[in-house]
């Protein structure tokens, strides 16, 4: 389905606009530019996916210049992208991002903390996370595979979870599952799969 448009988008664009025609499949405007956003986010975790699944080396500078990219794109740099209702033939976003925008917005500032929490992690490699990572199956999913000790140490710090400076105590490699695991809590109800 994707391939169909984005097919026949080349065969439109090529023609007219070269320079319009990108993975996007000619989105154009505000949806392109969120796309755009959202695109340099997942370049971001890819390198440091790369780096927790073992493919290269822990480079902590690796991991905060990723962390950084993605919470300046948090937030509300993400949010202002989304104005009421701007959706598009190309777009995958669902009407619900409108109809839930606090629940949408909660999502995209706790990415704000994650990525901050990420970047104070950066030089905790750590053993603990090793094996529940990576691979983009595991990263779209199970919360349970979630930081096994971390997590059940109690309300308390239950509590403190989202706290960069807490985030900035636990393995990075873990944090970066928190993260992966908040772009998929917002894609599973608010994109839709074209
Ligand atoms: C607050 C919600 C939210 C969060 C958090 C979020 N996304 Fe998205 N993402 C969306 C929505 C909505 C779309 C669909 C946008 C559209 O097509 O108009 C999208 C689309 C995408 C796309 C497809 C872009 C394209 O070219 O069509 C990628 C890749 C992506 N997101 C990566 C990420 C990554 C990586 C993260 C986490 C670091 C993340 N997103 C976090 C809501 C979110």
């Amino acid at each position: 389905m994707r391939k169909t448009v984005i097919a026949t988008a080349l065969i439109f664009f090529t023609a007219i606009t070269p320079q319009l025609v990108s993975a996007h499949g000619g989105a154009s405007g505000i949806v392109k530019e969120r796309m755009d956003l959202m695109d340099d986010m997942k370049g971001a975790v890819k390198k440091v996916a790369a780096i927790f699944k073992g493919d290269i080396e822990h480079n902590p500078d690796t991991i905060r210049d990723a962390a950084l990219i993605i919470r300046d794109h948090s937030g509300d740099a993400m949010t202002k992208l989304f104005p009421t209702d701007s959706l598009s033939g190309h777009s995958e976003a669902t009407p619900a991002i409108w109809q839930e925008w606090q629940r949408f917005q909660k999502l995209s500032d706790r990415q704000v903390k994650l990525a901050q929490g990420l970047y104070n992690a950066a030089d905790n490699k750590g053993e603990s996370s090793q094996g529940h990572m990576m691979g983009s199956q595991s990263m779209m999913g199970s919360a349970s595979m979630m930081g096994s000790d971390s997590m059940i140490r109690g309300d308390e710090k239950m509590l403190h979870m989202d706290d960069p400076d807490y985030l900035g105590t636990m393995p990075a490699s873990m944090v970066f599952k928190m993260l992966t695991d908040n772009c998929s809590s917002c894609h599973e109800r608010y994109r839709k799969e074209m």
